[in-house]
Parts: structure tokens; C-alpha cells; sequence
């Protein structure tokens, strides 16, 4: 049987969001978030989901109304979220909870690093409800994220497997 760290999952959809001044990837201050534009790290990530047997979906907004509204499509339209919110991150209750009303595997990841920052970006209000945050590993941080989500999804369908007696 496969382990779950090689499984290939059926459920495979991640819905990668973006949120405000995201889009702005690669002129915004290099130094803190790196040279990528938002396409280029977008190609990456897709390139690296394929390669884990994961099908990324990318979505970027500077309005909070519209992340809210993919994240509401997601529910039925994905299997996992990795979001980088930016600066709602610290403050959004509605991004906390429609990411909530989302019910699916999250993680958290942003290319700086939050916690060694200002005070007020140390606060996460969506934290709690990702099962991992990625953060100061720049756009490498994507693949950990990645990694996570597979095996994360990998171990549910084992889990389910077995509960159906399928797991042999
Ligand atoms: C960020 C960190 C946030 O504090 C900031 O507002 C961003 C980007 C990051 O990826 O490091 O916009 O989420």
C-alpha cells in the first residue's frame, strides 16, 4: 500500500488566493517579498502542484467583497485553500469567517515574516482555522505548503479508505 507521503490523491483541487496588494509582486518592496511577479510565482506553484498530482486554481483580489465570494465558490469548487490574504490576514473577521464557512483544509503563507515584523502584523485572524501557517520562507514557502496539502488531503482519503473497509 502507498504511504501518504507518495499517495497520489483523487481529491486534488487547491484553490491558491491571493489578497490586496498582492498583485503587485515584484515591484513591492523586493528586498521584504522577492523579485517574482504574482504570474511567475503562479507558474511555479502550478508547476509544483502538478508535480505532487495536486491541480492548482489561482485567484488574486484587492476586494475584500470578491476574496469573500471565492472563498463562498470554493466550498464546492476545490479541496483544499492555500491563502496568502495580506494585510487581512490581521484584521479580516469576514475573510476569518468565510474561510470557515469554506470547510476545507487550509494553510496560511505569507513570504515575509510576520512574526519577527511589526507588532500588528503578528496578529492572524484566520490562523486557527488552517491546520498549518508557512511564513519567512519566501516563495520556496509555497512548496511546504504544498507538500502539507497533499499529504493532509493524502491522509484523508486513508482514513476514509479504511473506514469503508476499502484499505484492505
Ligand atoms: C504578507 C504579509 C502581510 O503582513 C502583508 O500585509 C502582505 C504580505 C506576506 O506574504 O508576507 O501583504 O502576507
Amino acid at each position: 500500500m502507498d504511504d501518504a507521503s507518495t499517495m497520489t490523491v483523487a481529491r486534488n483541487r487547491i484553490e491558491v488566493m491571493h489578497g490586496v496588494n498582492l498583485d503587485q509582486l515584484g515591484r513591492r518592496d523586493p528586498d521584504v517579498y522577492g523579485t517574482l511577479t504574482l504570474l511567475e510565482l503562479e507558474r511555479r506553484i502550478e508547476e509544483r502542484a502538478e508535480a505532487l498530482g495536486l491541480r492548482a486554481s489561482f485567484f488574486q483580489s484587492n476586494h475584500e467583497g470578491a476574496f469573500v465570494e471565492r472563498l463562498h465558490a470554493a466550498r464546492d469548487e476545490a479541496d483544499a485553500i492555500l491563502l496568502n490574504p495580506g494585510a487581512w490576514t490581521h484584521y479580516s473577521w469576514a475573510i476569518r469567517d468565510a474561510l470557515e464557512l469554506a470547510s476545507l483544509p487550509a494553510v496560511e503563507i505569507h513570504l515575509s515574516d510576520v512574526q519577527a515584523r511589526e507588532p500588528w502584523r503578528r496578529v492572524s485572524v484566520i490562523g486557527e482555522l488552517c491546520f498549518a501557517t508557512v511564513s519567512g520562507r519566501g516563495t520556496d514557502g509555497y512548496d511546504e505548503a504544498l507538500l502539507l496539502l497533499r499529504d493532509r488531503l493524502a491522509s484523508a482519503e486513508e482514513t476514509a479508505s479504511a473506514e469503508d473497509g476499502g484499505a484492505g
